[in-house]
């Protein structure tokens, strides 16, 4: 059975982060090595990006790579970029044939020339898309990001841009890498590992979190539904009494 049948559009995760995890236990298993993994994450990238469309997810975001897995061998470190800029090359007509708006969160300037060019490219032709929003996580790292927010505000502090007293969540939240994002609902974990590594701190503060034994290679968009599902039969009460919460 179709298993979007199951989910109620009308109570969708806004917006849902992933953690691609189990590339190379995948690869491994199958005798081969970790790039061979990385190679077959591919066909699960764009199942989850479509399923979430086709529900009307508004934003995705693919924690596709962080500041510590630049410590990789150099020959996976060199693999991953190349299957970055291959894969985002041979996509963009497929992002603009179906409203994907493309977006990049982490220290990309860490990136190689080349990827940062393709990344720079693909961003701008699809700047003007609104059905769902792709985010790439890339030489991401969360603290990273909240101590860089930090030191944006405080250089505003000091140049009197701002005063202490204005600073709020949302200050914050403007100060972010993701500050043209809603708040993560959603955030799924491949692999068997129970671990948020860093990912989306602050973002994910009232976030459900879902774990499956899938290593990412294999996920596919039923998958992606049974997360939904699951979420959708969670009450999500943000502090809240269940008798408060009205949906
Ligand atoms: C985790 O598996 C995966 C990564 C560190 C990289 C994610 C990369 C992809 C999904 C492929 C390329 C993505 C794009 C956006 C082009 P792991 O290597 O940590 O697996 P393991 O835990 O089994 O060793």
């Amino acid at each position: 059975m179709d298993k979007k049948l199951l989910i109620n559009l009308q109570r969708v995760p806004k917006h849902v982060a992933i953690i691609m995890d189990g590339n190379g236990r995948w690869a491994k298993s199958k005798g081969m090595n970790r790039i061979f993994g990385h190679k077959n994450a591919l066909t699960a990238v764009r199942e989850s990006v479509e399923a979430a469309s086709l529900i009307n997810v508004k934003a995705i975001t693919l924690y596709a790579f962080s500041t510590e897995n630049w410590k990789r061998p150099k020959l996976e470190v060199d693999a991953l970029m190349s299957l970055l800029i291959n894969s985002l090359k041979k996509e963009l007509a497929d992002f603009i044939k179906n409203g994907v708006k493309v977006n990049a969160i982490g220290c990309t300037e860490n990136l190689p020339k080349k990827a940062q060019k393709v990344l720079n490219d693909v961003i701008f032709e699809t700047k003007n898309n609104t059905k769902i929003t792709l985010t790439f996580a890339l030489s991401y790292g969360s603290r990273e990001e909240i101590v860089n927010a930090i030191k944006n505000i405080s250089k505003k502090v000091v140049n009197k841009e701002l005063s202490e007293k204005e600073i709020t969540e949302k200050t914050i939240n403007n100060h972010l890498y993701t500050f043209n994002l809603p708040n993560v609902d959603l955030m799924i974990r491949t692999s068997g590992e129970y671990r948020i590594s860093n990912f989306l701190l602050w973002q994910m503060a009232y976030a459900e979190l879902y774990f499956t034994d899938i290593l990412w290679p294999d996920f596919r968009k039923e998958h992606f539904y049974d997360a939904i599902i699951d979420y959708q039969n969670r009450e999500r009460r943000f502090g809240k009494t269940s008798e408060q919460i009205t949906d």
